[in-house]
């Protein structure tokens, strides 16, 4: 007896050491943490129950059935955050270089499918040469396997990707199906093709970071979600990400106790829009003012700036915000900021979150560049994301509202639940000078003075539209409010609607414009 446990003591042992000590101390020296010590940061202490430990690789090509490790490259199974179930798997780059072979993917599967099951995220940490290549077709049948999961647990249950090391060629798009991305800077990347193949092809010469670090995919490509300064940090965001969430599409977010101080009142937000219109204020301002204070989890909060997007808290409940940014391009909405916010909707609809939007919007980005790439199939993005969206809407008009950016971003005819407006609100088809110059074309051009006529019909168009109030008397804004008593409001209204039943017809699924 003593002898079998021994035996086995022995064989945790060594598939704990992974691809071995010199194998561990070479990834340390890159800066990069080894599987489980990734996974001992992300789990609450001595919740980790390992599924697969000693599953090994079946190949016999290449010499490789004289390789084996135990676990095959991969640590997989179920664990504890915050005292919530969370399935997880962890690539070991100690063993073939974390790559994919046939039972590294039947690993990956198994803890998808029983997060399926039992309805709880899938957290994967990435580190991996990608397709094991002594195995050849076997791995991309791997791979196939765990797209597929990705795809139909996609909306039943999180699923969150860090990327801590090379993920490069089809393997790039686990992560892209899953939720969020996170990346840790320099020492993670993603591409479809690396610099060898680019610089054969299109001549370009770019380095791995160039190409595809955490700097190109959260500013340029917005792959990535968020950037990482460490694997300690990245493995921190996801645990607060994770807090914003439920457990799966059948529950709601958890909430945290709150008591109502009696003054929900803040003033601060009264003297956040600037006098002059055309002068850029920070959103995040607005947003700071009425969440519970520093609960704001931005999402891509480097890609398309002029929209922000994330999660926050208001009175104690989970929150998904989309706020136009007067601060960066006037908030203007263009191709990347209305598919980032449009992925964010989503998410929050597929998994109950309520939507909060705040809104100060000219319009949509002319030009050729934003026409022919596309900006009225993107654009129509983020109103079929609203349109289908059948969690608590609420939306607060601080400035501008302008034209079919006003019916996008959360309008009631959309099927907003709520929308309030600032005092400060101008909703309008256009700004006052545009207009002016079109309905007023003739006059100012007859004018002796073109340029004070010009000023003259533009502030006759201010008094009659850049106010809340004809919308208000319309009734498309419920409420014209004092920014103070937003929180207030706020936390009103959603308790209001916390019950809200909306079902959308019966359809196998909508065909929004991708
Ligand atoms: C098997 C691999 C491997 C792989 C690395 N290793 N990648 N073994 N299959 N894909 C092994 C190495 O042999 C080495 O073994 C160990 O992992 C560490 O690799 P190094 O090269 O020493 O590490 P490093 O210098 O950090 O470079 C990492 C790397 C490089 C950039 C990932 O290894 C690399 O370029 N690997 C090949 C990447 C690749 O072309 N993969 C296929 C992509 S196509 P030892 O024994 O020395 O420790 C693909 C298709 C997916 O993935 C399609 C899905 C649809």
């Amino acid at each position: 007896m003593e002898n079998k446990i021994d035996i086995l003591k022995a064989k945790m042992a060594e598939a704990e050491l992974g691809g071995g000590q010199v194998r561990i101390d070479s990834q340390h020296k890159k800066k990069k943490l080894t599987a489980r010590e990734r996974l001992h940061l992300l789990l609450d202490d001595g919740s980790f129950e390992e599924i697969g430990k000693f599953v090994t690789h079946r190949s016999n090509e290449f010499g490789l059935e004289r390789e084996k490790y135990l676990g095959d490259g991969v640590v997989t199974g179920f664990g504890t955050i915050h005292n919530r179930l969370v399935y997880v798997f962890s690539q070991d780059f100690t063993v073939f270089g974390g790559s994919l072979s046939e039972t590294h993917a039947e690993k990956i599967c198994r803890i998808m499918d029983l997060a399926m099951q039992n309805g709880a995220p899938v957290v994967g940490l990435n580190d991996s040469g990608g397709a094991r290549i002594q195995e050849g077709v076997v791995s991309l049948g791997g791979y196939a396997d765990i797209f597929y999961r990705n795809t139909i647990a996609s909306g039943v249950v999180p699923q969150l990707s860090a990327i801590m090391g090379p993920c490069a060629g089809g393997a790039v798009y686990s992560p892209a199906i899953t939720d969020f991305v996170l990346m840790v800077e320099h020492t993670s990347y993603m591409f479809v093709t690396g610099p060898n193949v680019v610089k054969t092809v299109t001549h370009e010469e770019v380095s791995s970071e160039e190409l595809g670090g955490a700097s190109a995919h959260s500013v340029k490509s917005g792959v990535t979600h968020f950037s990482c300064a460490n694997e300690t940090e990245c493995i921190a965001d996801i645990k607060r990400l994770l807090s914003y969430m439920p457990q799966n599409c059948e529950e709601q977010a958890p909430a945290l106790p709150y008591e109502n101080s009696g003054n929900e009142k803040r003033v601060v937000l009264n003297t956040i829009i600037p006098q002059n219109p055309n002068q850029p204020y920070d959103m995040r301002e607005v947003i700071a003012g009425v969440i519970d204070a520093d609960t704001f989890c931005e999402v891509h909060k480097n890609f398309a700036e002029n929209i922000v997007v994330g999660f926050a808290r208001l009175a104690g409940k989970s929150l998904g915000i989309v706020a136009n940014q007067p601060a960066h391009l006037a908030g203007v909405l263009d191709i990347n900021s209305s598919a980032k916010a449009a992925r964010f909707v989503r998410f929050c609809d597929s998994f109950n979150i309520p939507l909060l939007v705040f809104e100060d919007v000219p319009g949509f980005l002319p030009g050729t560049d934003q026409e022919w790439n596309g900006i009225i199939s993107n654009g129509a993005k983020l109103l079929y994301a609203f349109c289908e969206a059948t969690v608590p809407r609420i939306t607060v008009i601080t400035r501008k509202a302008y034209g079919g950016a006003y019916d996008v971003m959360n309008s009631k005819h959309i099927g907003a639940d709520m929308n309030y407006a600032w005092p400060t609100a101008e909703i309008a088809v256009m700004g006052a000078q545009g207009a002016a110059e079109i309905i007023f074309k003739k006059e100012i051009s007859e004018a002796k003075d073109p340029k004070a006529k010009l000023a003259e019909k533009a502030e006759e168009y201010i008094a009659h539209f850049a106010n809340p109030y004809r919308a208000a008397e319309r009734g498309y804004i419920d409420e014209v409010i004092l920014p103070e008593d937003t929180r207030e409001k706020l936390i009103k209204a959603f308790k209001m609607l916390e019950n809200k039943v909306a079902k959308l017809p019966r359809k196998k699924h909508g065909n929004i414009p991708l």
